[in-house]
């Protein structure tokens, strides 16, 4: 491969259009991730923000990130969902100080001076305005609608919402692409659905955030650092199962359990992997598997969208959340689950996604090594800035697959990454 030298952190790429490969330093360079702020999270794309769920009645509100930048979301008095920056615009303290909460009286008052804000952002209070037994005050000119909080363009897609920096691009739709696989299966998930939040978990994982970004666009690795998923079943790369690709870097991954043919299995217990060791483990309560089957019509028990730059939508058997990756700093980033089910739901279904959502998280049977594997990456590559990742397998091309057995995901990743970053 020729390779190219790029002056962010003075990184040496592979040569334009070659995405299974990156340098190492990639994860490593404040530039580089100074560079993804304005590029990526500023720049033009659609971030999720949280669920509308998540603040059913007028007045609440969630604080929450772009990427590094702090943001609110709020319901008004008129049940409108909002967002602004949580930068108050006279000299920058943040406005709103709690994660979550009910705002009744409906201003959002900035503590060091006390200018207040409504939920749409707009200034509305101001103390000593016109100053003090006649001295001080603003200007006579001072004019209210000028000083607002910085408002960010939202869309609710299905009950999940996003916003952008960008006003000129183009609207959530096209983002991700109409009728494309991802489209699908955010719709199968959310369309003409009242979401009804399950609870949060919260971590705090000591790697880049791309990291992560590959770790959730990676079928190939779920079969061999999983002992779960392959000692039980629940997922395995011999499973029927896909990767789809829409609009550069947002993808799917899906799978069908119970699908291995017996030659898989065997061939499975020949190879004598770690992971699988369906001889030495049982489980004390195996009622933890007992989901409801075709939830959703189809025979389909695991589904992980990894729409970009910020979000993760999962499906493992009937247990339903979102992922909202926060990046802290080059060598840090905050993910944010929220599980959630149906109000339709019986009770029998919630009790099924609530035992299952033992699966994930920080702690989860499964995901618990997703964060490990993540930040001993990070742990590794420091020091190898130039030193390049090897992401070949399925081949060199991006492109949809009808098997498991991929990195084209991550190559297509890296593929919109690069164009964004301008590398
Ligand atoms: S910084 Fe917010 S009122 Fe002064
Ligand atoms: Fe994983």
């Amino acid at each position: 491969m020729d390779a190219r030298v790029k002056r962010t952190g003075g990184l040496i790429w592979p040569e334009e259009g070659v995405t299974s490969a990156v340098p190492y330093g990639v994860f490593t360079e404040q530039a580089v991730y100074d560079e993804e702020q304005a590029r990526i999270f500023r720049g033009p794309t659609w971030n999720f923000i949280g669920l509308a769920a998540e603040l059913p009645n007028a007045g609440d509100f969630k604080a929450t990130f772009v990427g590094d930048t702090p943001v609110v979301m709020t319901r008004g008095d008129d049940g409108a969902i909002q967002a602004w920056v949580n930068r108050c615009a006279h000299r920058g303290a943040l406005v709103c100080r709690e994660l979550r909460g009910n705002n009744a009286a409906g201003t959002y008052t900035c503590v060091y001076h006390q200018w207040s804000f409504d939920a749409r952002g707009d200034l509305v209070g101001v103390p000593f305005r016109k100053g003090l037994g006649g001295k001080g005050g603003y200007p006579a000119d001072f004019d209210m609608k000028q000083h607002g909080l910085r408002k960010l363009r939202l869309e609710n897609y299905h009950g999940a919402v996003f916003v952008t920096f960008d006003d000129a691009m183009p609207g959530f739709q096209d983002y991700i692409g109409a009728d494309g696989a991802v489209d699908y299966h955010l719709q199968r998930i959310l369309k003409d659905r009242d979401l009804e939040v399950l609870g949060h978990t919260r971590q705090y994982i000591p790697s880049n955030w791309k990291f992560y970004a590959e770790n959730t666009k990676d079928p190939y690795h779920a079969s061999l650092l999983h002992l779960f998923h392959m000692t039980f079943g629940l997922y395995r790369s011999s499973q029927v199962g896909g990767v789809n690709i829409t609009n550069g870097w947002h993808t799917v991954l899906f799978s069908r359990s119970g699908t291995d043919s017996d030659a898989a299995i065997t061939e499975t217990r020949d190879s004598k992997l770690r992971t699988y060791q369906a001889d030495s483990y049982t489980l004390a309560d195996p009622s933890l598997l007992n989901g409801r089957k075709g939830e959703w019509g189809d025979d389909v028990t695991l589904v992980i969208m990894s729409l970009m730059p910020n979000l993760v939508i999962q499906q493992i058997q009937n247990t339903l959340a979102v992922r909202q990756i926060v990046p802290k700093g080059r060598d840090a980033f905050e993910l944010v689950w929220t599980y959630f089910g149906y109000k339709t739901d019986d009770e029998e279904l919630r009790n099924i996604r609530l035992k299952q959502a033992n699966l994930i998280g920080p702690a989860g049977l499964i995901s618990m090594e997703d964060g490990e594997s993540s930040v001993i990456c990070q742990q590794a590559v420091i020091r190898d800035q130039n030193t390049w990742s090897c992401i070949e397998m399925g081949g060199r091309d991006v492109k949809d697959a009808d098997h498991l057995v991929t990195e084209t995901t991550i190559r297509a990743f890296w593929d919109e990454y690069r164009q964004l970053m301008g590398y």
